[in-house]
C-alpha cells in the first residue's frame, strides 16, 4: 500500500507521518517512511538544489523538471522496490505538492505538470490524507523552525493560502483517495482521526 500526506508548508504532515508510521510498526506491517523531494540518494542531493537559496532562485519550469527528477529516483529506488516487497510505503509529499506549488504557484503549470508525471511518474498513491492547516498558523510554525529549507515559505502567506484552497480542491478532483483531516487541533486528535483513515483502507 502506498500512502501520501499532503499539506501546506507548517500543517504538521511530517510528525503525522511519522506517528502513523510508529502506529503501524506497532500492529506488525512492514513500514517504509520517506519523503519528498528526497528518499533517495540523489533525490536528497536535489533536495538542497530546490529547498535552499532565493525564491526567484528558479524558474517555475525548471523547478518542475528538477522535483520530477527527484522524483523518478525516488520511485526507481525506494518505492517500487519497497512496494514490490510487499512493505507499506509512507510518503511525506508526493505528485500532488507539484501539482500544487509548481502547477499553480507562478501561473498555471498543471497542464504541463500532468503531461510530465504521465511521461515519466505514472503512478499515484492508493490514499492521500490531506493534513488542512489554517495557512497564517501553518506559516508561523513553518518559519519558527529557522532552517535553511524555507524557498518556500519565503513566497509568503497569500501563496500559502493558494496552495490550501488548492489542496482543498485537489481532494475533491481525486476524491477516490484523498481523505480531509481538520490539522488545526491537538496532534494525538489528528493523529487518531489518521490510523482511522487509514485503517479503514489497509
Ligand atoms: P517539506 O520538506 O514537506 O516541508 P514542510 O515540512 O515545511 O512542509 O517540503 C518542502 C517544500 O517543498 C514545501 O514548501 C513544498 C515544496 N515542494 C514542491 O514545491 N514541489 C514538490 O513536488 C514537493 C514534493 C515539495
Amino acid at each position: 500500500m502506498f500512502l501520501t500526506f499532503e499539506g501546506i508548508d507548517g500543517s504538521g504532515k511530517s510528525s503525522q507521518a511519522r506517528m502513523l508510521a510508529d502506529h503501524l510498526r506497532g500492529l506488525g506491517r512492514d513500514v517504509v517512511l520517506t519523503r519528498e523531494p528526497g528518499g533517495s540518494a540523489g533525490a536528497e542531493e536535489i533536495r538542497r538544489l530546490v529547498l535552499e537559496g532565493d525564491p526567484d532562485r528558479w524558474s517555475a519550469e525548471t523547478e518542475l523538471l528538477l522535483f520530477t527528477a527527484a522524483r523518478r529516483d525516488h520511485m526507481e529506488r525506494t518505492i517500487e522496490p519497497a512496494l514490490a516487497a510487499g512493505k507499506v510505503v509512507i510518503c511525506d509529499r508526493f505528485a500532488d505538492s507539484t501539482r500544487m506549488y509548481q502547477g499553480m504557484s507562478r501561473g498555471n503549470l498543471r497542464p504541463l505538470v500532468d503531461q510530465l508525471h504521465k511521461l515519466m511518474i505514472g503512478r499515484e498513491p492508493d490514499l492521500t490524507v490531506l493534513i488542512d492547516m489554517d495557512p497564517e498558523i501553518g506559516l508561523s510554525r513553518a518559519k519558527g523552525r529557522q532552517g535553511t529549507e524555507e524557498r518556500f515559505e519565503d513566497f509568503g502567506l497569500e501563496l500559502q493560502q493558494k496552495m490550501r484552497s488548492g489542496f482543498l480542491a485537489l481532494a475533491d478532483e481525486f476524491s477516490d483517495r484523498f481523505r480531509v483531516i481538520d490539522g488545526n487541533r491537538d496532534m494525538d486528535s489528528v493523529a487518531r482521526d489518521v490510523t482511522d483513515v487509514v485503517l479503514q483502507s489497509l
